[in-house]
Parts: C-alpha cells; sequence; structure tokens
C-alpha cells in the first residue's frame, strides 16, 4: 500500500558541492533528498535555510524533504514554498497551538505537510494532525535526539511506528536517525516506508548498494 520512500540525508553529504551531491544520490536510487534545517534554537546545531533550497532547487527536480528543527516554523512556511522546498515538516512540540493554521499555510504554499516527534514525545500527540480537517500527510519519528548525523539508533521507537502503523495503514511513516543496514529490518519490520539515511549512506564506500539494501528491505 505505502510506497518505499529513500531519502539520503544532505546533511552528511559535501555542502560545498550540493548539487553534485544530489545529482549523485538521485543517480544512485534516492526518491527524495532530506534537507535538515536547524535555527540553533530548537536544536543545538546551525544548518542551512531556504537559500539554500532555493540554489539547489535550480539543479534538481528531485523532491526535497525539507526537516524545519526551528523553534518558529510559521516564519519559514513562505520562504521555503518559494525556495521550492517539497515537504514540510514541522515538529510537533513547538506547534501545540497552532498546527492547523500551519499545516494550512504550509498546504497553500504548495508544500506537502508533516509533522515530527523527538524521542521523549508521546506518539499520541500527533493522533490530532494525521486526523485534523485539513491533515498532516507524513509522521517524521525520530529515532535519535535531533540536532546531529551519526547518532545511535534508539530501537525502542518502533513501539511509536508500529502504534501508527496499526491506526494508519496509507499513512507516509518516516524514520530518520541512525538508519542504515544493521537497523532498517527493525524499522521496516515496525512499518516505516519513508527512510532517512545520512551517514550509512554517505560514508558507504558505495553509497548506492545501502540505498537498494534499505529499499529491498521496505518492500519486502
Ligand atoms: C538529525 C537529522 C537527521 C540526520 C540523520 O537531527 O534529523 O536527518 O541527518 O543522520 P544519520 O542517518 O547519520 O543518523
Ligand atoms: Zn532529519
Amino acid at each position: 500500500v505505502v510506497s518505499p520512500k529513500i531519502a539520503p540525508s544532505m546533511l552528511s553529504s559535501d555542502f560545498a558541492n550540493l548539487a553534485a551531491e544530489a545529482k549523485r544520490m538521485v543517480d544512485l536510487g534516492a526518491d527524495w533528498l532530506h534537507m535538515d534545517i536547524m535555527d540553533g534554537h530548537f536544536v543545538p546545531n546551525l544548518t542551512i535555510g531556504a537559500p539554500v533550497i532555493e540554489s539547489l532547487r535550480k539543479h534538481t527536480s528531485a523532491y526535497l524533504d525539507c526537516h524545519l528543527m526551528v523553534t518558529n516554523p510559521m516564519d519559514y512556511v513562505e520562504q521555503m514554498g518559494k525556495a521550492g522546498a517539497s515537504g514540510f515538516t514541522f515538529h510537533v512540540e513547538v506547534a501545540k497551538e497552532n498546527w492547523q493554521e500551519l499545516v494550512s499555510k504550509i498546504k497553500s504554499a504548495g508544500m506537502r505537510p508533516g509533522v515530527a516527534l523527538k524521542p521523549g514525545t508521546p506518539v499520541e500527540e500527533v493522533y490530532p494532525l494525521v486526523e485534523g480537517e485539513i491533515p498532516v500527510e507524513m509522521v517524521l519519528v525520530m529515532t535519535v535526539e535531533p540536532g546531529f548525523g551519526g547518532q545511535k539508533f534508539m530501537p525502542n521507537m518502533m513501539d511509536k511506528v508500529r502504534a501508527l502503523r496499526q491506526k494508519y495503514p496509507t499513512l507516509d511513516i518516516e524514520v530518520d536517525g541512525g538508519l542504515g543496514p544493521s537497523t532498517i529490518e527493525a524499522a521496516a519490520a515496525a512499518g516505516a516506508n519513508c527512510i532517512v539515511a545520512g551517514s550509512s549512506v554517505f560514508g558507504a564506500p558505495e553509497p548506492g548498494k545501502v540505498i537498494s539494501l534499505l529499499r529491498t528491505s521496505v518492500e519486502k
């Protein structure tokens, strides 16, 4: 029912050669490119924003899966839409009051809305957003504390993925953090279909092999 989306996290790429890195991933079979937007406030790291998305968009037609680890996601909707972002995933922890307005603005700006949750956030908190009048179209379950690539996968987060998959058979469920050949089986068995992978893809001698292995695991 739900098709696999393999999304290399460009956080692990060579940012100084972003266009070439994006092309390399698409050529190796990536479905989406995962873009980690961090504001140095919601998480203790600072990365890229709309100007970089806008520049990259001139070099690729790929689906840009933007993960906003920012305290004020509303402030970025318009500029991310104009820059050419495809998906806009905000964190539920900072959208408790205004998620309905936020989701509707994301859609008006031409992007696909998603909601992310940190490891400490109960999965129940995203249910209203999936069932909203204007629903989110993806849930991103963080499997590490957001902020940095290269951390260890938290297997106990699979309870959240299982609960979501049981409730919502056709929902896009994304996992992010520590995914690679040794952890994909657990994530796929729990029901995740969108797989973010940074260090395991970019650090591999043959990244294309890792991308196809991730896809095969989700498909079976
Ligand atoms: C972490 C980011 C992830 C990160 C994943 O805050 O949201 O997308 O790049 O990197 P790996 O796959 O190396 O854990
Ligand atoms: Zn991410």
